[in-house]
C-alpha cells in the first residue's frame, strides 16, 4: 500500500518561476493527487465490474451480440449508475485541480508577470510573433478544462495559463512525472542515448512545447545542441522561457510558431524533431500538415519522435478503447478519440517516413527517485493516467549513411 501513495506536493522542486502554494493550497493538491490515483486505480476498476456484470449482459440481451465499437460501449456504460458516479467524480477532480491552480496563480500574478518579464528580457530565450494565428482547433474549447486553454490570459501579456499548467500538473499525474514534471523528457533523452550512443544532435525542434517540461530536458541532456521549442500560445511560451531561464538553461529558445508553417526554417535543418503528448490535440486536418512540415525540416538520417498514449488498433480490446476515450467526452479533449483511432503509421508514411523506417517503442517517465521514493513503478496499467507512453518514431530516409534499417532494433526506455 505504501508504495501506492504519491509523494507530497512539497516534493516538487521550487524553481524560481513556480507559483508559491500556501499550506491549504498544497493540501488541496495533495487531496486531488490521491483522489486521482484512487479514481484511476481502485475505484476505476469498478467500471470493469459494472461492464462485465451488468452492462455487457444487458447489451447482449437487447442486441443479440457483443458491442462492435468503443462508441457502443460508451453509450451503454453511460446508463450505468456506478460509471456515471465515477465519471462525475473524475470530471469534478479535473475542475477542482484547475480552480486550485488558477486561484494560486491569480493571487500572485503581479509578481509572476514581473519575474517572467525580467527573466525573459535578460535571457533572450523568448521570441514572440504576434502574427502567428491561434489554431481554431486549439481555441474552440478550454482544453482539458483548463481555463483559457494554452493561449488565453487574465490580462494582456500575462503568464496565467502557463503558470497554472505547471503548478497543477502534479495533481493530474499523481506526481508520476518527477520533481520538475519532466520525467517524460528525461526518459526520451535516456532512450536516444541508449539507442544511438554516439549520436550528438546539433539542432533539436520540439513542436507544441507548452511550458517546456519536456523540451528543457533535451537541452540539459544535450548541452552542445541548440533546442528550438515552438508553440502557437504566447501565454505558455512566456512562462516556459522564464522557467527555463530560472533553471539556468541557456541552449534553448521558445519561439511562437505553428507546426503547420515552419517556413522560418530551411529544409533539412534539424537533426531531431520531437512532439510530446501533442498529436492528440490536433485536428484531422492539421496533423498531416504538421507531419509534412516536420519531414521537410528534418535532415536525412534525422529522428522524428512522437510520445503519445497508445493508438487504438485491432489488438486493443474495445473495453480498453472505451475507457481510454473518457477524456474525449468528459474532459474537453475533442480530438482524442479520432486521433487515437487513425492509422498513425500510414499518416506518417504519407508525410514522408516510409513504413520500414518507422518504429514504435515504450517510454516510461523517470521520476526523481531520491525525492519521490514512494512513486510507483507504473507497472500497473491505469488506462491513460500512468506515466507510460508509446513513442512513434522514424528515421528520415538517408540513401548514403546506412541508416535505412535503423528502425529495426530499438531499446525501450
Ligand atoms: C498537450 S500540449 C503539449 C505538451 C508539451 N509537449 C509538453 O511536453 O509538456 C499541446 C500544445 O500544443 C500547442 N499547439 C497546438 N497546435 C499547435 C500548432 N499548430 N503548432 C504549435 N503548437 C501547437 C498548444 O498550444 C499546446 O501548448
Amino acid at each position: 500500500m505504501k508504495d501506492k501513495i504519491p509523494p507530497p506536493y512539497t516534493a516538487l522542486q521550487r524553481h524560481p518561476m513556480m507559483p508559491q502554494a500556501s499550506h491549504d493550497e498544497a493540501s488541496r493538491f495533495n487531496f486531488l493527487t490521491l483522489f486521482n490515483r484512487y479514481l484511476s486505480g481502485e475505484i476505476g476498476r469498478g467500471n470493469r465490474v459494472a461492464y462485465e456484470t451488468r452492462v455487457l449482459p444487458a447489451f447482449k440481451v437487447i442486441h443479440g451480440r457483443e458491442p462492435e465499437s468503443r462508441e457502443e460501449i460508451r453509450v451503454a456504460m453511460n446508463q450505468d449508475p456506478f460509471h456515471r458516479m465515477w465519471s462525475a467524480l473524475k470530471r469534478n477532480s479535473m475542475e477542482m485541480r484547475q480552480q486550485n491552480g488558477r486561484q494560486i496563480v491569480l493571487r500572485q500574478l503581479d509578481e509572476l508577470d514581473a519575474k517572467a518579464r525580467a527573466f525573459n528580457a535578460a535571457s533572450g530565450l523568448l521570441e514572440l510573433d504576434p502574427s502567428v494565428e491561434q489554431p481554431v482547433y486549439a481555441t474552440c474549447v478550454d482544453i482539458h478544462c483548463q481555463p483559457g486553454g494554452y493561449h488565453g490570459g487574465e490580462r494582456e501579456g500575462d503568464v496565467t495559463v502557463g503558470a497554472n499548467y505547471d503548478v497543477g500538473l502534479f495533481a493530474t499525474t499523481g506526481g508520476a512525472l518527477g520533481s520538475l514534471n519532466d520525467g517524460g523528457g528525461q526518459a526520451v533523452v535516456g532512450w536516444v542515448k541508449a539507442n544511438r550512443p554516439d549520436w550528438q544532435p546539433k539542432r533539436i525542434l520540439d513542436v507544441g512545447c507548452t511550458v517546456g517540461h519536456n523540451a528543457v530536458p533535451f537541452a540539459q541532456g544535450f548541452p552542445d545542441a541548440e533546442v528550438t521549442a515552438i508553440d502557437t500560445a504566447a501565454a505558455s511560451l512566456r512562462y516556459g522561457a522564464a522557467r527555463a531561464a530560472g533553471l539556468g538553461v541557456t541552449n534553448i529558445r521558445f519561439v511562437q510558431a505553428s507546426g503547420e508553417d515552419l517556413s522560418r526554417f530551411p529544409d533539412n535543418h534539424f537533426d531531431w524533431v520531437q512532439t510530446t503528448m501533442f498529436l492528440h490535440e490536433l485536428s484531422a486536418e492539421s496533423m498531416p500538415k504538421i507531419l509534412a512540415e516536420c519531414a521537410r525540416v528534418l535532415k536525412p538520417g534525422g529522428l522524428l519522435l512522437h510520445v503519445e498514449q497508445p493508438q487504438y488498433g485491432p489488438d486493443m480490446p474495445l473495453y480498453e478503447q472505451f475507457i481510454r476515450d473518457w477524456d474525449a467526452y468528459n474532459n474537453n479533449e475533442p480530438f482524442w478519440s479520432a486521433m487515437h483511432g487513425v492509422d498513425l503509421k500510414a499518416v506518417m508514411a504519407q508525410a514522408g517516413f516510409p513504413l520500414d523506417h518507422q518504429f514504435v517503442t515504450g517510454v516510461r517517465a523517470i521520476p526523481d527517485k531520491s525525492l519521490f521514493p514512494a512513486s510507483p513503478d507504473g507497472d500497473e496499467e491505469d488506462y491513460g493516467r500512468a506515466a507510460i507512453w508509446n513513442a512513434y518514431g522514424a528515421w528520415k530516409p538517408n540513401q548514403d549513411n546506412g541508416l535505412t534499417s535503423g528502425a529495426k532494433k530499438e531499446i525501450s526506455a
